[in-house]
């Protein structure tokens, strides 16, 4: 693997999961894979779980890591060529994208949608940019339009309760006061593409996800009706794809609790965190045993020594 950036035909998934899977067994069987190698981790928007599972990730595989908080440490980067940069950016990302290739030998990157200029989050211009003028591998940590290292996470934890029949799984919107990027459900959704599952996605209208990832997934507007049987029940907010960043209904109907889950078939509940408890679920369904939430954040240390592994093996 060259560099990690979405989903795509040619991950192999199914594999990935289980290369992740025997590492999570014996974590240390490759710690000196990474010995004298530097990841470096640029943060353009804040973390708990990504940061430390990835450095997690990485130490296991003997790698070091540095850290840097872009938004708040680095001098602001301007993206676009020709610019007279006599405004508030100080740093063409050609230089900067070369330099840090220069202290690393893999680079990851988290820098979310901004929601309010749609072309500009969809052509991932600081993510791809990065990947254009850097001379090392680049690993995404939540995009504008995908959070794969979450999925890869989630297919690990999916697998790890898979039941005996093909299970019925449910991506549920659910309410949230700030507008959020479609990231992570874009890239489940993606991700579901390669299971074995009954697969249904249900939002209120106006919250459809772009088209071109949801091809041919059965959309229900009713949550009811879409938990009916379900075995999973994966909770996510986003804001409005169409109305490009807008919140489109705040109410608490939407909202997962424990009397919903009723209709499932004894559903496990899942979420990437950080959640708000009693806006997007109920405490009683966070506190549940059925909650896998906290089984999803140890996987994303695997997720990323997987995708570190592939990557250094490569090199
Ligand atoms: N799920 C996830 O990416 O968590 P953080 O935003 O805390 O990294």
């Amino acid at each position: 693997m060259k560099n990690f950036i979405d989903l795509t035909e040619d991950l192999d998934l199914h594999k990935l999961v289980q290369e992740a899977q025997t590492l999570k067994k014996d974590p240390y069987a490759h710690e000196a894979l990474g010995k004298r190698k530097v990841l470096g981790l640029l943060f353009f928007n804040p973390s708990l779980r990504t940061r430390l599972s990835t450095q997690k990730a990485a130490k296991l595989l003997g790698m070091e890591v540095m850290v840097m908080n872009f938004s708040s440490e680095a001098w602001a980067i301007e993206y676009e060529d020709g610019t007279v940069m006599s405004g508030l950016r100080s740093e063409h990302i050609r230089e900067a994208a070369q330099v840090v290739s220069q202290y690393c030998d893999i680079v990851a990157i988290r820098a979310f949608a901004s929601l309010t200029d749609q072309e500009k989050d969809e052509s991932e211009i600081v993510l791809r940019s990065f990947q254009k003028y850097a001379s090392v591998p680049i690993v995404n940590m939540e995009s504008a339009t995908a959070h794969p290292l979450q999925a890869v996470a989630d297919a690990i934890t999916l697998k790890e309760h898979w039941p005996s029949h093909k299970p019925k799984i449910v991506l549920s919107w659910a309410p949230h006061p700030k507008a959020l990027p479609h990231a992570v459900a874009n890239s489940f959704v993606k991700m579901m593409a390669s299971q074995e599952a009954d697969f249904v996605i249900t939002h209120p209208k106006g919250y459809e996800l772009d088209e071109k990832i949801t091809k041919g997934v059965p959309i229900v507007y009713d949550q009811e009706e879409a938990l009916k049987n379900a075995d999973f029940v994966y909770v996510k907010n986003w804001a409005s794809y169409q109305d490009y960043g807008k919140i489109l209904r705040t109410d608490d109907q939407w909202m997962l609790t424990r009397k919903k889950l009723e209709a499932t078939n004894h559903a496990k509940f899942m979420h990437c965190l950080p959640i708000r408890r009693n806006v997007v679920v109920s405490d009683d369904v966070m506190n549940h045993e059925s909650s896998l939430v906290i089984k999803q954040a140890n996987n994303r240390t695997y997720a990323a020594q997987a995708v570190l592994k592939r990557i250094l093996d490569n090199e």
